[in-house]
């Protein structure tokens, strides 16, 4: 699936009632699925402390759970207000590793305009794996999450 289908999917199933938490599920479900070099994909949720927490991930267990901003690549996403495309996760000083098997890193915020509610994070075994239509797809999914964010926090 692209993109775009993984968003015509979770428009179907935000009209037929899908709550905040299962739709977020199943936007990473759907990312994870639609590429097999993602081996690890996540959302990690930014806090009003400044500090991102772990939601729904699919993959191995991390023991970061908790990334100050302007720590690892997550929190450099934040403090630098840019995604980050990562072909060589070796090469980066700033890096917080989950898994010895990973090489290269994807994170794509979930904002509208500077307010950041949250990123995708997709790790990778295969160095640069993240081509422009891959960052694409994961742009449209995140730009779909950031209208939901949006919509539960004026609720
Ligand atoms: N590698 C990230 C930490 C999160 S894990 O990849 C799941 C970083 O450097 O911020």
């Amino acid at each position: 699936m692209n993109g775009e289908e993984i968003c015509k999917k979770l428009d179907e199933l935000r009209d037929k009632g899908a709550s905040m938490e299962e739709l977020l599920h199943q936007a990473i479900e759907l990312l994870h699925n639609s590429n097999s070099k993602y081996h690890w994909t996540g959302i990690y949720e930014l806090f009003p402390d400044e500090v991102l927490r772990l939601g729904t991930f699919i993959g191995a267990p991390t023991d970061h759970v908790f990334i100050s901003v302007g720590k690892g690549i997550c929190g450099s996403a934040v403090a630098d207000k840019c995604n980050k495309n990562i072909p060589d996760v070796s090469a980066e000083s700033n890096y917080l590793a989950c898994s010895s098997a990973t090489r290269s890193e994807l994170v794509i915020l979930i904002r509208k305009g500077d307010k950041i509610f949250a990123q995708i994070d997709i790790d990778s075994h295969e160095p640069n794996a993240f081509d422009t239509n891959a960052v694409k797809d994961v742009e449209k999914v995140a730009e779909w999450l950031a209208d939901l964010y949006e919509k539960h926090s004026e609720s």
